[in-house]
């Protein structure tokens, strides 16, 4: 059921439920993060691996201290910045917080979303929510209340509609080591941002067979269709001419839009808005029946390196 019942919403979450949350990234498929059952929950419905940490959701930043502890000067700064918003810190987690919830480390995620109904859920709530990406394992990230219920039907009992997701694009995901700041995920808030507070930002390097966070898993995000990526999408659309091709383009393009099933992302090239049609533009083209979809890839900075980095993972 899609809907904007709060009271409801909390009472399912108290009934160790499992519910959709709107948030500004994406949405989240939430629970209680107290609760052992509401957390094997998510892990079912998701079809997620265990050993695959959940992101903690506070109301507000006075609350981090009661789920971590030992926090770095620097993680306070970031959090007060980008708070509430997009970005996720990995912390020294405190034992109220379950291991269930950090697949067994000895860290948690935690970030305030930055979404109206949502914040006003988290205040209600005497418990703070673990939420992962409201998809299964691998797909396409949701941001509409339509995409959750597409995918879940009548598993998730309730999504709290929250309409399209303003960013668009998952948190930005940073943790902390020697006086380093480490970037774990690239994410909707860009890494020119972090570098504007902190010169110590070392970007992680992607590791297949032993991912830290598995967003960096090499396969995610993925359309069921096939999927290539191209600088020069004109030439790419001759090559597979034969095909039933459908299009993403970063900007406008000048190509038959009768032929092909064209999504244009942001008609003069702004970034925010074209990582905010994303996820949408592939939800529709995967459900066209399709031969191949091709995405035009991102100018590689800012958000745009957010969005390849999706790319590369969804081609793979
Ligand atoms: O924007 C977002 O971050 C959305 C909304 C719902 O908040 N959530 C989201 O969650 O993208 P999820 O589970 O799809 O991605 C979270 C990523 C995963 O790759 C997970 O492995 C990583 O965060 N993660 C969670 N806890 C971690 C930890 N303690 N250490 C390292 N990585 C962690
Ligand atoms: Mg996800």
């Amino acid at each position: 059921m899609i809907d904007q019942d709060l009271i409801l919403a909390k009472k399912l979450l108290e009934k160790d439920e499992v519910i959709a949350i709107p948030t500004e990234t994406v949405y989240g498929l939430a629970g209680n993060a107290f609760s052992e059952s509401a957390v094997k929950k998510i892990f079912e419905i998701k079809k997620r691996p265990f050993y695959n940490p959940l992101i903690v959701h506070i109301a507000s930043i006075d609350k981090l201290n009661t789920v971590a502890k030992n926090i770095p000067e620097i993680a306070y700064q970031l959090a007060e910045i980008f708070w509430p918003g997009p970005l996720t810190l990995i912390l020294e987690k405190k034992d109220i917080i379950p291991n269930w919830v950090t697949g067994g480390k000895n860290t948690v995620a935690v970030r305030v979303p930055n979404h109206s109904l949502t914040l006003k859920l988290l205040d209600s709530l005497s418990f703070p929510l673990a939420a992962p990406s409201a998809n299964p394992f691998g797909t396409i990230s949701p941001t509409q209340a339509v995409h959750v219920e597409n995918y879940f039907k009548d598993q998730v009992k309730l999504v709290l509609d929250g309409g399209s997701c303003e960013n668009g694009m998952e948190s930005t995901i940073i943790g902390f080591e020697n006086n380093k700041v480490i970037l774990y995920r690239h994410g909707a808030i860009s890494i020119e941002k972090i570098e504007s507070i902190t010169d110590q930002l070392v970007l992680n390097t992607y590791q297949d067979s032993t991912p830290i966070a598995p967003g960096m898993l090499t396969k995610h995000y993925a359309p069921k269709t096939k999927t290539i990526a191209t600088l020069d999408l004109k030439n790419e659309i001759i090559e597979f001419s034969n095909f039933k091709i459908g299009v993403v383009a970063y900007q406008n393009i000048e190509i038959d839009k009768n032929k092909y099933t064209v999504k244009i992302l942001s008609e003069n090239g702004n970034m925010e808005e074209a990582a905010r049609n994303f996820y949408s533009a592939l939800h529709q083209l995967d459900k066209e029946n399709l031969d191949i979809i091709i995405i035009e890839k991102f100018p590689d900075n800012s958000v745009g390196r957010t969005i390849n980095d999706r790319i590369n993972r969804a081609i793979k």
